[in-house]
């Protein structure tokens, strides 16, 4: 399975905060807002992932990112010179995906709950049909909502329906196999001019192929397109943080669990970061491997 992350746009709405760097690059507490959803597509056991970002920002990405390699993963860049819709990401990338299934993630989408690893690695191992997560919120008409019938099972997703048929929102996390590319080929643009993840979706659900996986109470899908989403998104990590003296989206930790890099790797990443809490975190999970010796 490979994995995209759509970094595009021009994150306007941030603005100026936003002005001088791809607001997903920002921090989200004590790392850049991208090393959230990269750790989401590392936990579904995905390796090889495309950022795509616009042509402005994408060497800041390099620089923050290079190749993965020291992450025992591979990173490589792609374009969008045009902001035409979430699944135009499939369209920019064709060459990447080659009939592969593919997983893709909204670069500002944050996701943290009990349980979520696994149900990633269960989603991360389908070679068949598609996977969206839905969500319950406050604000549907903001979303793509799913409808339900009667047994729960998903029949129709709207995007952005001023009369809501449910509560539930798709989130920015979504897994394919490989159909993708043909059917995003098929995709027209909508009336804002893109082409629609939701459209994508519905075909999916048309053919019998949409599994909806909901992500109950007690999980967190955390917002980061207002200044005040941003800041509170920031405070939930800090307080989860010190509440419990893990780290959530740890780029470095999470590629030692999943056996991309060794102890010794893991040592080498923490001298990046030697003056502060981040490193010391990190160093503190080399110590407590040498301990219990694996
Ligand atoms: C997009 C999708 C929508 C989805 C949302 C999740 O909305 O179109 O279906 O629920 O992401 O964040 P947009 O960012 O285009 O408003």
């Amino acid at each position: 399975m490979k994995g995209i992350i759509l970094a595009g746009g021009a994150g306007s709405r941030l603005y100026p905060a936003s002005l001088p760097i791809s607001k997903i690059l920002l921090p989200v507490y004590d790392k850049p807002m991208a090393y959230y959803p990269i750790t989401t597509l590392m936990l579904a056991g995905i390796k090889d992932i495309l950022i795509i970002s616009n042509p402005h920002d994408l060497g800041n990405f390099q620089r923050v990112l290079g190749d993965g390699s020291s992450l025992g993963i591979k990173f490589s860049y792609a374009v969008q010179t045009e902001t035409r819709g979430i699944a135009d990401s499939f369209l920019i990338a064709e060459d990447f995906i080659q009939n592969s299934p593919v997983a893709l993630i909204l670069g500002d989408n944050i996701f943290h709950g009990f349980g979520f690893s696994s149900m990633l690695k269960a989603v991360g191992a389908k070679t068949k049909g598609a996977t969206v997560f839905g969500y319950q919120v406050n604000d549907p008409q903001r979303f793509g909502v799913v409808e339900f019938d009667k047994n729960n099972k998903a029949v129709s997703i709207e995007e952005k329906p001023q009369n809501p048929k449910s509560n539930y929102a798709v989130t920015g996390l979504y897994f394919y196999d490989d159909r993708v590319v043909e059917y995003a080929k098929t995709l027209k643009p909508s009336a804002r001019g893109e082409l629609e993840i939701t459209d994508l979706n519905n075909i999916y659900l048309s053919h019998g192929a949409l599994d909806v996986e909901i992500l109950g109470r007690g999980f967190a899908w955390l917002d980061t397109g207002t200044f005040e989403s941003l800041l509170q998104a920031s405070n939930f990590v800090q307080s989860m943080e010190i509440n419990t003296g893990m780290k959530i989206a740890c780029i470095e930790e999470v590629a030692y669990r999943m056996g991309y890099i060794d102890a010794g790797q893991l040592a080498r990443l923490s001298e990046k970061y030697k003056n502060n809490g981040y490193g010391a975190y990190i160093r503190k999970i080399v110590e407590q491997t040498s301990f219990a010796g694996v």
